[in-house]
């Protein structure tokens, strides 16, 4: 094959993707220290089993499946009626926000759709991400061509970096640089921390201003404690004609295995609803039947209530490092409408540096900020969502031994 032919934007990124590359080094040291006993708090992959009502309609949906009269074959692109009522009515309208059951496109996942989204948009166009966040609004855009060259700060030339800090106590400012596409994700990951209602907002006015789109990440929303914060961009007046907002039942309902997600595109919108819906009736072929009964499940009153357990479960261990590593000396942020606690490493040590020894030290396995983003250097994130014994045996060794 001639190299001519390949997309030479890929050779843009840095090394591998982040989740790989501490894969990587984790595999690297298990090579090296055959009886390692490693605590996994790096990528955020949930741990408790689904729910006894997603088990059960899932069990009903197979026996569905081996009957002549109920079986199905492909599904509707956008996802059974079923399914996005029942996310209407469990998501958006016990919040007081209408929705359009037609608005809901149920996918496999939001990481692939968040990384899709961007084929939508010309290659010229300006995007913001917040920084640090999530890697992948960033590397599919870099993969499109439209984020420039790495630069010696380790941002790229043509992205506008939304600095998210301790600083400006995690709250954005708007963008300094026309944009037309900003990303933002609440709560955000890696940081665990909130978008305020007043942050949304200056947000939303700047897009129905200028004509740009924001595209809100909600994976994490179901973690929020305090109900008078946002949960959804949609609660935000003006949002409508210049949001699109992602969600999950990864982290929601434990499906990080089973795969299903949603996007929201308002009707509002109406040249992306169309064209969003071109692309999955061209490129995507539904999710699964079981699957989207299960997603389903989760919105009886049982399965809510089931739902729910098992994310209190999550944030009691969140509030177990948070309480840990405050008692060690450390200052920490995230973690209480969030399964992510942002750990402040010593002044001085890059985050990459702090993963190697406290691997070698504790054999606890955490993600290095800096892999979020520039400005993540100086902090390191720990999930929640690992076994609760386990975890509190990771922060004794770490009280004990780093
Ligand atoms: C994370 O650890 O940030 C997540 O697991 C990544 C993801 O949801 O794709």
């Amino acid at each position: 094959m001639n190299s001519s032919i390949v997309n030479t934007n890929y050779d843009l990124l840095p090394g591998s993707y982040l989740f790989s590359t501490i894969a990587q080094k984790i595999k690297e040291y298990q090579g090296a220290h055959a009886d390692a006993d490693i605590i996994r708090l790096g990528i955020g992959d949930v741990t408790t089993p689904l729910i006894p009502e997603v088990i059960k309609a899932m069990h009903n949906a197979v026996d569905e499946m081996a009957v002549k009269g109920t079986f199905r074959g492909y599904g509707p692109e956008q996802g059974y009626d079923f399914v996005r009522e029942a996310i209407v009515r469990g998501e958006y309208t016990a919040r007081g926000i209408e929705m359009d059951p037609n608005d809901i496109f149920v996918s496999d996942g939001s990481k692939c759709d968040v990384a899709n989204i961007q084929e939508l948009f010309t290659e010229n166009v300006n995007i913001a991400i917040p920084d640090p966040v999530y890697p992948v609004y960033l590397d599919s855009n870099v993969m499109a061509g439209r984020a420039g060259v790495l630069q010696d700060d380790g941002r790229f030339s043509k992205v506008t970096y939304l600095a998210s800090t301790a600083e400006n106590n995690f709250q954005p400012d708007l963008p300094k640089n026309p944009v037309q596409l900003i990303y933002l994700c609440s709560p955000n990951n890696p940081t665990g921390t909130v978008l305020s209602r007043e942050t949304l907002q200056k947000f939303v006015n700047y897009a129905n201003e200028n004509g740009a789109l924001i595209l809100f990440d909600g994976a994490y929303n179901c973690y929020i404690q305090d109900e008078s914060l946002p949960h959804s961009i949609f609660e935000i007046p003006g949002a409508r004609t210049c949001a699109i907002e992602f969600r999950s039942f990864s982290k929601t309902a434990g499906f990080t295995g089973v795969r299903c997600a949603y996007t929201v595109i308002p009707h509002e919108l109406s040249k992306l609803h169309a064209m969003w819906n071109r692309r999955q009736c061209t490129k995507f072929n539904g999710v699964s039947y079981v699957t989207q009964r299960a997603a389903e499940a989760i919105y009886s009153p049982v399965g809510w209530q089931q739902t729910k357990e098992v994310i209190a479960g999550y944030m009691r261990t969140a509030g177990v490092i948070r309480k840990e590593l405050t008692a060690a000396g450390y200052t920490v942020f995230g973690g209480e409408h969030a399964p992510y606690i942002w750990w402040k490493i010593p002044d001085g040590e890059k985050s990459f540096d702090f993963f190697d020894r406290l691997l070698a030290t504790c054999e606890v396995v955490g993600t290095p900020g800096s892999g979020f983003g520039p400005c993540g250097e100086g902090y390191f994130r720990l999930t929640a969502f690992g076994d609760y014994e386990r975890t509190c045996e990771a922060l004794k060794r770490i009280r004990e031994k780093l």
